[in-house]
Formats: C-alpha cells, sequence, structure tokens
C-alpha cells in the first residue's frame, strides 16, 4: 500500500543486527529455552583452575568488571557444585550498576554445605536436584529427573520467563551443555598466566569464531555455535 501510494519502502534494514539485538526473545519463541552464553577464564596452558580448586589470578581485574556487567544484562547465572563449593561466589553484580540475575545451581544430591552464600537468601536463587522439590521465594530446591536433567532445568527457567542464562563454570558443567548442544554463545578469556597443572578448561565444539579484543592483556574471544 505504501509502495502503490508512491512511498520509497526498504524491506530487511540491519535485519542481522535486529536479530542479534532480539536473540533472547527469538530463542525463547523459536526453541522454548532461554539463550544460553558459556563463560570461563582460561591460562595460557589450558587450565580454569589449580588442582586445589583455587581459581583466583587467572583474568584480571577489568575482565572481571567485565563479567559482572555481563551479569547485569542476563536474567540468571548458572554454576556447578564444585564451584560453589571451592569459589562459594557470591554471584551478585558488586563492580557493575545493574540488577542482581537468579542464582542457579546444580547440585544432584543436595551435597553443599547451606551457610555458602548462594543460599543466604539475599537474592533469588534455585538449586537443581534430584531429591527435593520446594519452592518458594527467594530459595527454592528444584526436583528434576536424572535422564533428562538439562533440558527439563531449561524448561523451568523458560516457564519462570527466564530469557538467558549464563553459565560460570565449572569444567564439568560448561561440558555437559556443550556436549549437549545446548548453547547460543561463549566468551573465553585467556589469560597470560599459566598453572602447570589443574582443571583443564572445556573443549568447545561446533564453534565458530565471533572475534576477539583485548582486556587489558586478556584476550576475550567470542564464539557462536553453529
Ligand atoms: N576459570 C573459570 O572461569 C572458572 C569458572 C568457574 C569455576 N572455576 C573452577 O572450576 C572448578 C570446579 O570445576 P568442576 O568441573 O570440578 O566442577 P563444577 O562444574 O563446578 O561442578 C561439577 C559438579 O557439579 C555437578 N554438576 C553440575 N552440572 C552437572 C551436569 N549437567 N551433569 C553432571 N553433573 C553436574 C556434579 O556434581 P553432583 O552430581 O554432586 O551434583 C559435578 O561433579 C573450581 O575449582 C572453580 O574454581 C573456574
Amino acid at each position: 500500500m505504501l509502495r502503490q501510494a508512491g512511498i520509497e519502502v526498504t524491506l530487511g534494514t540491519l535485519a542481522e543486527e535486529a536479530t542479534s539485538l532480539n536473540k533472547r526473545f527469538f530463542t525463547a519463541i523459536q526453541l522454548g529455552r532461554p539463550y544460553i552464553i558459556l563463560k570461563w577464564a582460561q591460562t595460557a596452558d589450558g587450565f580454569i583452575a589449580r588442582p586445589n580448586f583455587d581459581s583466583r589470578w587467572i583474568s584480571n581485574a577489568l575482565s572481571r568488571k567485565l563479567v559482572h556487567k555481563w551479569r547485569a544484562e542476563e536474567d540468571a547465572i548458572l554454576v556447578g557444585k564444585n564451584t560453589a563449593r571451592y569459589d562459594n561466589p557470591v554471584l551478585n553484580v558488586r563492580d557493575w550498576a545493574g540488577k542482581n540475575p537468579l542464582r542457579v545451581v546444580i547440585d544432584h544430591h543436595l551435597r553443599l554445605d547451606q551457610d555458602l552464600h548462594l543460599f543466604d537468601g539475599t537474592i533469588p536463587t534455585i538449586c537443581y536436584n534430584l531429591h527435593k522439590h520446594l519452592e518458594s521465594d527467594m530459595l527454592s530446591y528444584v526436583q528434576l529427573d536424572e535422564a533428562s536433567f538439562l533440558p527439563q532445568l531449561l524448561q523451568h527457567l523458560h516457564g519462570r520467563a527466564v530469557r538467558s542464562l549464563m553459565v560460570e563454570g565449572g569444567a564439568t558443567t560448561l561440558a555437559d551443555f556443550i556436549d549437549a548442544g545446548l548453547w547460543d554463545e561463549a566468551r573465553v578469556f585467556n589469560a597470560p598466566a599459566c598453572f602447570g597443572s589443574g582443571i583443564r578448561a572445556p573443549q568447545l565444539k561446533q564453534a565458530t569464531f565471533d572475534g576477539k579484543e583485548d582486556i587489558a592483556g586478556d584476550t576475550l574471544t567470542y564464539f557462536v555455535k553453529q
């Protein structure tokens, strides 16, 4: 009608940029799950932690600040049991301004100490497990089946209108998402430090290089899933 009225009409303007801008929404509509971003920091010799589970001093202060900015941009952050246990992360937004995302932890057999920051009741948190179901405002335990644990977890988050999930580790948890093909984007910090031994960083599969940048000496590489 516009054309018939003599008005010049252009279609598909900035289509790629528009798709990227709305990637969380499109993933929810098309795949029925949150948009998944994998994130980790690895040493120059390919480790994400020392043999004693210490993963401090890999990435630099600016890289860590950037991670806080990213947290403020996503709806939820997930960690595995060992990361919860050994790092005792708060998983909030401290070094940036913005909302705290939902905290998510996988602890199949409920072995985590309830004194950990994750269970302090200050930020909405979900612990996915195989044994207990108890939903409440700040801290929920959600029981899933072992056979389809990750798909069910994502379905549950989708049901709570979580449109994006950043998986922050550790290696086992990241590898599970990679093996299941359940990821959309990966952001990997490569730092100059060498550990010599420890927990190996995960290996991406079906990944396409999507650019890199220098973060004060760390190299941040972006990948998207093919
Ligand atoms: N450099 C980095 O960017 C970075 C980031 C995060 C963590 N880290 C380091 O990584 C280390 C921990 O890594 P990790 O690989 O030992 O542990 P992890 O991934 O944190 O936790 C692994 C455990 O979580 C449970 N789990 C979580 N998701 C699972 C799934 N989908 N399938 C099966 N089990 C799942 C399993 O225990 P249950 O069966 O008992 O539940 C498994 O043993 C820590 O030292 C931490 O400091 C480094």
